[in-house]
């Protein structure tokens, strides 16, 4: 009879374990795709200003900054210059906040932007 016992806890401990399992698992499954997508954004990055970019901008511009929430910046650079695509990071514009970033990074990003033709 106490043997039954025992065998019941061991069983009701293993399938605690094997759930528990299954969870600790299925954690890293899942997280892999997100890694491996930022590595992908990585990778697809040419250089400083696409990492900035990449880190400050894309919520609203897009991962491709094709658009969003804020206007796609693919062709930025057909339409302004770098010193007006630095104001605008600066200083905001309608719904742009200003001071997204500052410093060095802004005329780095506003040059790699006035690329974008
Ligand atoms: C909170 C969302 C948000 C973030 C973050 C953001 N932007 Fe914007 N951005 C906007 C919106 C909205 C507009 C459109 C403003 C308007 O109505 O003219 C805009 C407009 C712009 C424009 C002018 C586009 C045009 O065609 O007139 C540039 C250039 C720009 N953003 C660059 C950037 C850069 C570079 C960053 C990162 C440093 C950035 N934005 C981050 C929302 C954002």
């Amino acid at each position: 009879m106490k043997k039954t016992y025992m065998i019941t806890g061991l069983n009701i401990i293993l399938a605690v374990c094997l759930v528990f399992l299954l969870f600790v698992y299925e954690g890293p499954k899942q997280s892999q795709p997100v890694s491996a997508k930022g590595s992908e954004t990585a990778s697809a990055s040419d250089g400083n200003a696409a990492d900035i970019v990449g880190k400050n901008c894309i919520t609203c511009h897009g991962d491709q900054l094709q658009g969003g929430a804020g206007p796609a910046l693919t062709k930025i650079g057909s339409k302004y210059d770098q010193s007006e695509i630095e104001n605008i990071i600066k200083n905001g514009k309608n719904g742009m906040p200003a001071g997204v970033i500052s410093g060095d990074d802004v005329n780095i990003v506003a040059k790699w932007l006035s690329e974008k033709k």
